[in-house]
């Protein structure tokens, strides 16, 4: 690795504003340059579009050759489903992602769960199906709660934990009459419930070697007490007791090691960030609830917050065949994430909300997520998650004082966030 880096992050949510607070701290950083970012972000390091496209392959690789960027970091699963990894795989820049190959673990749940099944990992059981009828007339034979997922990506939308043969009905009818995830071979995933703890795992791994994030807690649900719709996440905190050294040997025993080695078998070496959502049984027992192919959103901005050395080396070495398998030097202690969301969030939140933020105290970092500043650079929200708020200390406790002392100080009208993240673990 050279002494110094050039880097481009792309993304603009909340995840990759943490990123990048993470990669500016590296004492192996030249340059860092964000597309297409978000408010947050000093605007000098933001890209446009007539400099540089995610979409648009030789118009990416002209501007990867032209800056002689040397590491390219990748936020969100679309660019890597559609073969980013692999552009730049092809003119030899190291990229920190997976290949187009690798990210169908989270593009197809179909996929997904075939690795699994070749490779013996813990997962609930399984039927895929490519029309209506047959999976309608399959449901009715089967236990309830069954759980309904449509194949391909569907921005955190095409999951329905159904309790009554209705909501199967409807789920079904959503894929194969309305089309609601694409037009095209669609295809759906019936699998029985897994009962348990859910806790996400990060896993940076080079193909071979790896090494695990602290694991976190999300919180799905819109509002307190895990009621209202799912949505991308409304906050977490880390490290999540449930997921103990016993556990965590378990998963890397039992899940990890195995389906690394699945994906080198079929020559396909899984480089970058693995996603492991863990559903972990009353017994303990961990099994793979999803994989995906990159960074959770919003578990990130507080896992990396635990994180007490200098990450790009890291990324470079996943990157590049060379990371060493050992465990991360870690700060003591507790972090978590509240995000503030815009009412009407996750189905049609309200946008140009304006925005006050006071100066950070305490151990307080705002990412921001759906932000973005105005003609006369004023800061407004653009999407349905806004900003998280994190901080990091001795204890949860502290910690999530630190964040609902600050959140009480925001101004942002038409906005609300969770007032009980990280209460089960208090
Ligand atoms: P996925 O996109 O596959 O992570 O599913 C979204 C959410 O649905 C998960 O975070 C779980 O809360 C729930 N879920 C998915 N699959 C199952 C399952 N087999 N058993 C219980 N809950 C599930
Ligand atoms: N927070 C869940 C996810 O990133 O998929």
């Amino acid at each position: 690795m050279k002494n110094k880096l050039k880097v481009l992050l792309i993304g603009g949510g909340g995840r990759e504003h943490a990123l990048a607070q993470s990669i500016l701290q590296s004492s192996h950083l030249e340059e860092l340059k964000v597309f297409p970012g978000n408010g947050g972000f000093d605007s000098h390091l933001i890209l446009n579009s007539n400099e540089i496209s995610i979409t648009d392959k030789n118009k990416f690789l002209a501007y990867i050759k032209n800056s002689n960027t040397d590491l390219v970091v990748v936020g969100p699963e679309d660019p890597l489903v559609a073969g980013l990894a692999d552009w730049c795989d092809e003119i030899q820049i190291p990229c920190f992602g997976p290949s187009a190959y690798c990210a169908q673990i989270e593009g197809s749940k179909h996929f997904a769960k075939e690795m699994m099944k070749d490779a013996y990992i813990p997962t609930a059981s399984f039927a895929v199906f490519e029309d209506f009828h047959s999976s309608w007339s399959y449901s009715q034979k089967q236990m309830f709660p069954l759980v309904v997922k449509a194949d391909g990506l569907a921005a955190g939308k095409g999951v329905t934990v159904a309790l009554t043969l209705d909501e199967v009905k409807q789920a079904l009818n959503d894929i194969f009459i309305e089309q609601k995830f694409g037009a095209s071979g669609a295809k759906v995933v019936i699998e029985s419930f897994l009962e348990g703890n859910e806790a996400s795992l990060f896993v940076i791994t080079d193909g071979k070697n790896y090494t695990c994030l602290p694991a976190a807690q999300d919180h799905k649900r819109a509002f307190d007490g895990d009621v209202g719709p799912n949505t991308g996440g409304m906050g977490a905190y880390a490290p999540a007791p449930i997921v103990s050294d016993t556990v965590l040997k378990e998963v890397k025993k039992t899940i990890i090691e195995p389906i690394l080695a699945e994906f080198r078998n079929r020559k396909f070496p899984y480089k970058g960030l693995l996603y492991v959502g863990l559903m972990i049984s009353k017994d303990q027992k961990p099994n793979v609830v999803e994989f995906n192919c990159r960074f959770g959103d919003p578990e990130t901005q507080c896992v990396l917050r635990l994180i007490d050395e200098d990450i790009l080396p890291i990324f470079y070495q996943a990157s590049t065949n060379s990371l060493k398998s050992r465990d991360l030097k870690l700060k003591p202690g507790a972090s978590a994430v509240v995000v503030l969301a815009a009412k009407g969030y996750p189905d049609a939140p309200m946008k140009g909300i304006e925005l006050e933020i006071p100066p950070p105290a305490d151990s307080v970092l705002v990412f921001h997520a759906g932000t973005k500043k105005d003609a006369s650079d004023k800061l407004i929200s653009t999407g349905g998650r806004i900003l998280g708020i994190t901080a990091v200390s001795i204890s949860l406790k502290e910690t999530l004082n630190q964040c609902y002392n600050f959140l009480s100080k925001i101004s942002a009208p038409n906005t609300f966030y969770r007032r009980d993240i990280g209460k089960r673990a208090l």
